[in-house]
């Protein structure tokens, strides 16, 4: 028998008994003839004592275990000695005198030391996963991730939803960014496309009569990542049939509510907040807002119009946006420091940060421009007092929102104004589309199947669909749902009928044969009484990057991707073999493995 308990599992009440444990050699303190060693599994950390007293041979033996040995033990479980008790360990109150030692496997030197595993680069963890994935923290966060999950299952379940499985290999799907392709040895120079997202196939499910469809899913998508995305991911994804978006946003906050109570003992209280994306971009400057502070954006134009300060008037006349921020107490900033803000404005996409300081009056080069009690009105605006200081950034509206948007986050974060906890705010109303300068027409802006709001399904109609100020106008049944400032869902009431289909897709200037190529398996299942049917996908990961508090979702994910999308363990992407490369058809500039250059690693 290698172990009757684990190791996290000892406490006083064994003391007298004579167990076995099996594990990892975590620490190792040699002390006047007792050798230490704190064994370590999957449960947590016990103190095993070697004496040569109560077993001479073991007592030898333990000599020579090292680093990450994997043994077995038995023996006797005594309290520790008064004054050697570890009060930061469920187990520290006792210790094992080994009777028997066997070494089940031995270890090479580590290429870095467990104990400073988590200082250790980010690429030796990833290269070496599988120790990076030994550390209790990890381990921590994937079991916090099976639990969610589960918890998600069991209340999906309970609610009626069935879990389906969709293809793998399958063709584009609408969420628009690159796909990830795969040649057909079978069909040369065709393509599968790896899901997005099982969209449409969540969407064919109404059509079939499944009513209630959930899955928990893999997607890929080929885009630029970051600390929050990846190129595979999970969602959980989920489709149902006669339900308005209300419903969706209710079984979310059902489920959101469950497992934050039995995964982090939270309570959360619904229902969220909700707030118009236009309200949304108006008050944060973004749709994912970090609902734990205030620090909001105020529109200065009105008041910026009054002076005579010329890049303030010149950005009003070209139908510009002008928003300011409070620096709460910040009226005391060095002119370094005023550079090192305007320096951060400008890496934003800031052409410049106008800023006035509330000092016995008012302190900036642009007071001048403006009369005392126009800057008098601009305070009071921003809550500004003695001691503060106002910021302003004037440009286009995408400009402004976007640079102000981050200046908040820094800011909230710099003057601690970030409440600890957990903020959900649901974003509803989107804009239905969204143009696409460099392709010079409209875009969706979630996806072509996302509803119009009724009012603006007739005005697709009746309306002149060429008018660029109609379109802008229109508003979707969609909504994202955002945690502290991250967006880890997102879904929409589908369109189920296909004259509006085909009206999107007009709009969208998609052309029919274009449309019925890509999504033609769709818009035939809709001639066939579609029922009305909309969904969500939350992104698994982000959420329990959230609940386990760490700052990107490699480290919720077992075998995440650096930066340019390399496995660091497996060395994938690789160069195949010019024979494979033959029976899928494909003629490479780089076919040898000499030619082909080794991916280098990069940043994560
Ligand atoms: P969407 O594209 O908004 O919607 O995706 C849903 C959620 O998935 C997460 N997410 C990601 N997480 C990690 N890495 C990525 N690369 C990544 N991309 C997205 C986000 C996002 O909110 N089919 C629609 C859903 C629907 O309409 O029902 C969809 O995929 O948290
Ligand atoms: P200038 O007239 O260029 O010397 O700018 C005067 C102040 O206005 C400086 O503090 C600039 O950083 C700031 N500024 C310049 N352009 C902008 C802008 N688009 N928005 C906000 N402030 C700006």
């Amino acid at each position: 028998m290698f172990r009757d308990k684990e190791c996290g599992e000892i406490r006083d009440s064994h003391i007298g008994s004579v167990i076995a444990v099996a594990g990892w050699v975590f620490r190792r303190r040699d002390h006047g003839g007792l050798i230490f060693i704190d064994l370590r599994d999957r449960s947590g950390i016990c103190q095993i004592v070697f004496s040569p007293e109560v077993n001479a041979s073991a007592h030898t033996a333990a000599h020579d275990l090292r680093a990450e040995y994997v043994i077995s033990v038995s023996g006797e479980v005594s309290r520790r000695p008064d004054g050697t008790e570890n009060t930061n360990l469920p187990t520290g109150q006792v210790e094992l005198y080994v009777t028997r030692l066997d070494i089940l496997n031995e270890a090479s030197p580590l290429p870095y030391s467990m104990e400073e595993a988590a200082d250790a680069g980010e690429q030796l963890r990833l290269r070496y996963r599988y120790l990076d994935l030994r550390r209790p923290e990890m381990q921590q966060n994937l079991i916090m991730r099976h639990r969610a999950t589960k918890l998600m299952r069991d209340y999906l379940d309970q609610k009626g939803f069935i879990e389906i499985e969709t293809p793998m290999l399958t063709k584009s799907t609408p969420e628009g960014a690159r796909d990830y392709l795969v040649p057909s040895r079978l069909n040369p120079g065709h393509f599968y496309a790896l899901p997005q997202s099982p969209q449409i196939f969540k969407q064919i499910l109404m059509v079939a009569g499944m009513e209630k469809y959930f899955q928990v899913v893999r997607c890929f998508r080929d885009e630029d990542l970051r600390a929050d995305r990846q190129p595979e991911f999970t969602q959980v994804d989920l489709e149902m049939s006669f339900i308005h978006q209300d419903d969706i946003i209710g079984l979310m906050e059902g489920m959101l509510l469950k497992v934050f109570k039995e995964v982090l003992a939270v309570d959360l209280s619904i229902p969220f907040q909700r707030l118009s994306y236009q309200e949304s971009m108006e008050r944060f400057g973004n749709d994912k807002p970090d609902m734990r502070f205030g620090l909001e954006l105020k529109d200065m134009a009105d008041l910026a119009g009054k002076g005579t300060f010329k890049v303030f008037l010149n950005v009003l006349q070209s139908g510009g946006m002008i928003k300011a921020l409070l620096g709460k107490g910040m009226a005391g900033l060095s002119r370094k420091d005023v550079d090192t803000l305007t320096a951060e404005a400008q890496s934003f996409g800031a052409k410049g940060l106008a800023w006035i300081k509330v000092k016995n009056g008012f302190e900036s080069p642009i007071a001048k421009f403006f009369p005392e009690d126009v800057l008098a009105a601009m305070a009071r605006r921003l809550e500004a007092e003695e001691g503060d200081m106002m910021l302003f950034v004037a440009d286009r509206p995408k400009v402004v929102n976007d640079v102000l948007s981050r200046m908040r986050l820094e800011l909230g974060k710099r003057l601690n104004l970030i409440r600890p906890g957990y903020e959900f705010v649901w974003i509803t109303d989107f804009p239905l589309l969204e143009w696409d300068d460099e392709e010079g027409r409209f875009q969706a802006m979630h996806h072509p199947f996302t509803s119009p709001l009724n009012e603006d399904i007739e005005k697709l109609f009746s309306g002149d669909i060429t008018d660029k100020g109609l379109l802008s106008s229109m508003k979707a049944k969609a909504y994202d749902i955002v945690l502290n400032g991250f967006e880890i869902g997102g879904g929409s009431i589908r369109i189920h009928n296909q004259h509006l289909q085909s009206r999107m897709f007009e709009v969208l200037n998609i052309a029919e044969e274009d449309a019925r190529s890509k999504f033609g398996f769709l818009l035939d299942a809709l001639q066939f009484g579609a029922p009305p049917h909309g969904g969500i996908a939350l992104g698994l990961d982000r959420l329990i990057m959230l609940m386990a508090g760490v700052s990107s979702i490699r480290d919720v994910i077992a075998f995440p991707k650096t930066q340019k999308a390399f496995c660091m363990m497996s060395g994938a992407p690789s160069v195949v073999e010019t024979k494979q490369l033959r029976e899928l058809h494909i003629k490479t500039d780089v076919i040898t493995e000499k030619k082909a250059a080794r991916p280098v690693c990069d940043g994560l």
